[in-house]
């Protein structure tokens, strides 16, 4: 079965093509290398002994993309590229919708085109936004985004519902993504932030190898345990393996599904950065600053209906991702 993996050599990207090929499966990546370079093919390769079919091609540009479709007899879809840091976002939404909405476009027109009715998206927790008690649950459906990025992926799950409405051929499973973070085990794949990193590990990583000075922890008076936001952290490689019980998922029923995936426990802040310290073993300095515009005090999965429906349940925990993680950067300061 061939898998049409959009933004296959980015961060979760290449994971999920990790697994994917190590479950038998024939993987086609598109990407425009916006946020990704050419050697992850190679690692990719270093770690599955397979390279995978690669298409340096924008989504944006419908010829190129169909391309992929005419020169390779596509089974299943799982998007994932797209622009993703939120504060960007909100300076630039034409840019976000033009490539998060019209990208993602595009690709299910030639989808329709071709015949192809499997789609895995990359979702996220973004789109419970601030309106719903923890833990998150599908069923609560959509609640106000507060940023373009979080609307542009309210508005793809919306479009792919209705799609999915229109034919009932189609297969479509929404992935409600937590905080993925750590790295695969070889430390030859995983996240390589632009620039000064927003999320909390990519930051950590960096104070730790001495390319920041000090964590800023965004407001300790959260009605949390420590005061410090919560957050349901999820191993990069749990998560890839979710999209292949996806894929397995779509191929034997038809409709939409949104499913979360998480681990369905929170950490604090601290509680990540005291598991970090023992992954690297040294302090890591920190200062409390005031809190981040828009977060939120806590954020974790219901990961009943994984479990239920695809069979998944996340088996690393937080102490395992952050060593993975530190072994990632180790290897990427050589
Ligand atoms: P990433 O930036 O590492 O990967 C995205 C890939 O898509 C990159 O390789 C980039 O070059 C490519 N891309 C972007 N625009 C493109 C275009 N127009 N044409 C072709 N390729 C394009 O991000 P990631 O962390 O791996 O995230 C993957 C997906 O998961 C994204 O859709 C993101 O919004 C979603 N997601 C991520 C998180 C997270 O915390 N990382 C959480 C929830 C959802
Ligand atoms: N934090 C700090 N210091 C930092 C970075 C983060 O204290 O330098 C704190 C935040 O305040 C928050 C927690 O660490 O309490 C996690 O923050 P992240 O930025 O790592 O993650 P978020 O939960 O804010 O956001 C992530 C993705 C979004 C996605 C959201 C919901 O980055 O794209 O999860 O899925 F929308």
């Amino acid at each position: 079965m061939k898998i049409l993996v959009t933004g296959g050599t980015g961060y979760i990207g290449s994971h999920t093509c990790v697994e994917l090929l190590k479950n038998g499966y024939e993987v086609v990546i598109v990407d425009n290398l916006y946020n990704s370079s050419v050697e992850i093919l190679d690692k990719i390769e270093k770690i599955t002994g397979i390279k995978p079919v690669f298409y340096q091609t924008d989504i944006l540009d419908k010829e190129g993309l169909e391309k992929v479709f005419t020169e390779n007899k596509i089974d299943a879809v799982i998007h994932f590229a797209g622009y993703k840091a939120v504060g960007e976002s909100v300076a630039k939404p034409l840019t976000y919708y033009e490539n998060n909405i019209s990208g993602s476009i595009n690709l299910y027109q030639l989808m329709k085109k071709y015949c192809v009715n499997s789609l895995v998206f990359s979702s996220s927790a973004t789109v419970y936004g601030d309106d719903f008690e923890v833990p998150f649950k599908e069923e609560y459906g959509l609640g106000t985004t507060t940023n373009p990025y979080g609307t542009s992926k309210k508005m793809n799950e919306m479009i792919i519902t209705d799609m999915s409405k229109a034919d009932p051929e189609l297969s479509c499973v929404l992935l409600r993504y937590f905080n993925p973070i750590g790295a695969h085990e070889s430390g030859l794949i995983g996240e390589i932030p632009n620039g000064i990193p927003n999320n909390l590990v990519p930051y950590i990583a960096q104070v730790v190898s001495g390319q920041r000075g000090f964590l800023r922890i965004w407001g300790n008076d959260y009605d949390t345990p420590d005061g410090t936001g919560v957050r349901d952290y999820i191993h990069v490689v749990d998560l890839a393996r979710a999209h292949v019980k996806a894929i397995d998922y779509a191929k034997e029923h038809k409709g939409t599904e949104v499913i979360n995936i998480g681990t369905g426990k929170g950490y604090s802040v601290m509680e990540v950065l005291h598991a970090y310290e023992k992954a690297c073993g040294k302090k890591i300095p920190y200062q409390i600053m005031e809190r981040r515009p828009g977060d939120i005090a806590t954020c974790y999965a219901d990961t009943e209906k994984a479990e239920k429906l695809l069979n998944f349940k996340a088996e690393y925990n937080i102490d395992r991702m952050c060593e993975d993680s530190y072994r990632f950067t180790v290897m990427q300061s050589k």
